[in-house]
């Protein structure tokens, strides 16, 4: 929960750093295949992983991964997918709207589980400094690299002409384009949801992107300014533990996991902004914004009240309703270190009151949409409108926007082009779409 939590969807960056191969061979009858199919249609894979790839000799561990050959036609890319820093799912992969993409072009879908995540974790007794060491993020690709060279041809065949793409949303979009950059000849393409590239310490953009999306967000910059920090800044152990316990979260001795705690829902609310798709869900912005606009004043007190009554909606629909569950979520000391032993960073967490122009997601200016990178050249890029987190991952809705809709269409189009087939799915008069105007 507190590390960034990273799930929908904002940006589409597709990158192709060589496109000099580009011919496939659709006529290959060496294709890839489940051997047991009922197996592969039912349950996870292990792989036999190198725990350290520059020390093949320390042994190996099993990486998890799930497969799925529905749609897969001889001659298809095969989609590379992996949640990053999360368990793999078969429920959320079947979700995905990655799974739509891959049916476009006949694919084969894998997707595969990240070191230290989930049931793919090297043969450690703890999470101490020293058994950490294998978690980096080349190691991870190294992994993904050493599966591409030698796929578990126990559970696929894979032609070795084979086109590999490979699919990731927020840091692991970090990770596809990482893999095209340091393994192009592995990985033909890379589609990159929003994807942070860039890394920064102070990430205050964060907090104004939050401020951003959110039409009510003077009023809860105020309830912060005005009521919260001076209480919190105060000293005052009596009135900080009242404050503590009109948020439900007494438990929660130290001050700044408090204010990280606080800020979380409203952050999170952002982040993975979605309109609802059917009537029982709640439009999450409007609502928690109509809140501050019925209250009967503007007062600061008032504001830092709905804001605490929307924090314990929060926890309660979260299920983090007991003292523990607070605990094991939100407070930093929670993590019993001689039962865990760990070296652990404390963080902190601000809300700015600062306005920005551009889309809801909060990550956006550390992607290449933000200003940093806007002389990249040879990849394309694509801007949802009003989109959030990695929002061309999920699976499609009614209540798409005609934006998310293009996207989709673009990745459709981007990978056709660079793969020269044409798409098994028709996506001419899908909606017409005004590509050249969103690319950046
Ligand atoms: C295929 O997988 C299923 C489920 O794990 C297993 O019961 C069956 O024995 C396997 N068949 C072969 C031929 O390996
Ligand atoms: C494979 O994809 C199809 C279509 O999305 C889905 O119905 C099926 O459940 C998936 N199977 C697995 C094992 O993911
Ligand atoms: C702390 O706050 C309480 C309640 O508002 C008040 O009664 C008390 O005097 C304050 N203590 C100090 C040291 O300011
Ligand atoms: C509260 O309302 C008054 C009067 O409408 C307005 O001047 C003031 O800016 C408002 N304050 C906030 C924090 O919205
Ligand atoms: C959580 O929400 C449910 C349903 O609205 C309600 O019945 C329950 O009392 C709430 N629990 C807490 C601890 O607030
Ligand atoms: C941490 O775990 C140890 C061993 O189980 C236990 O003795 C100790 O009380 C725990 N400490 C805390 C703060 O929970
Ligand atoms: C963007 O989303 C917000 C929040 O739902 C909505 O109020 C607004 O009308 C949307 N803007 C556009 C241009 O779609």
């Amino acid at each position: 929960m507190k590390s960034a939590v990273i799930f929908r969807l904002l940006f589409i960056l597709v990158i192709l750093l060589d496109c000099s191969v580009l011919s496939v061979h659709l006529t290959s009858n060496v294709y890839a295949r489940d051997v047991n199919e009922t197996n592969s249609q039912s349950s996870y894979h292990y792989y036999k992983q190198f725990i350290d790839h520059n020390d093949k000799s320390c042994g190996t561990f099993s990486q998890r991964f799930l497969i799925n050959s529905t749609y897969y036609k001889p001659g298809g890319p095969i989609f590379l997918n992996t949640p990053g820093e999360g368990a793999i799912d078969l429920k959320i992969v079947e979700a995905s709207g990655v799974s739509e993409i891959v049916a476009s072009f006949n694919g084969l879908l894998i997707t595969i589980e990240h070191r230290y995540y989930g049931e793919s974790y090297p043969p450690i007794k703890n999470l101490n400094t020293p058994n950490m060491k294998y978690l980096t993020v080349n190691q991870a690709l190294a992994d993904f690299a050493e599966f591409i060279k030698n796929p578990p041809t126990d559970v696929i065949e894979c032609p070795k002409d084979a086109k590999w793409i490979f699919v990731g949303g927020s840091y692991s979009g970090n990770l596809a384009t990482w893999m095209r950059q340091k393994f192009p000849k592995l990985v033909f393409a890379a589609w990159a949801s929003s994807a942070p590239l860039l890394s920064k310490i102070n990430f205050f953009e964060y907090d104004q992107g939050v401020a951003h999306a959110l039409p009510c967000r003077d009023r809860v910059a105020d309830a912060f300014k005005n009521f919260i920090d001076p209480i919190l800044l105060s000293g005052n152990r009596t009135e900080i533990a009242a404050l503590k316990s009109q948020f439900g979260l007494d438990v929660l001795d130290d001050d700044q996991d408090f204010a990280s705690a606080i800020s979380h829902p409203i952050s999170l609310m952002v982040q993975t902004y979605f309109p609802p798709t059917s009537p029982s869900e709640i439009d999450t912005i409007p609502t928690f914004c109509a809140a501050f606009a019925q209250a009967p004043d503007n007062k600061s007190e008032t504001s830092a009240l709905i804001l605490a009554q929307v924090t314990k909606f929060f926890l309660n629909v979260s299920g983090i309703i007991t003292p523990d569950a607070i605990k094991a979520n939100f407070a930093t000391s929670a993590l019993n270190t001689s039962v865990v032993p760990n070296d652990l960073v404390s963080f902190l967490y601000q809300l700015q009151n600062h306005q920005n122009k551009g889309e809801l997601d909060p990550w956006k200016s550390l992607t290449v949409s933000g200003s940093n990178f806007r002389t990249i050249s040879r990849n394309k890029v694509f801007l949802i409108k009003n989109g959030s987190h990695v929002n061309d991952l999920r699976f499609p809705t009614s209540v798409d926007s005609d934006s998310l809709k293009c996207a989709r269409n673009f990745i459709r189009n981007t990978l056709a082009e660079w793969l020269c087939v044409k798409c098994a799915t028709d996506v001419s008069g899908f909606i017409k779409c005004q590509v050249e105007e969103e690319l950046m």
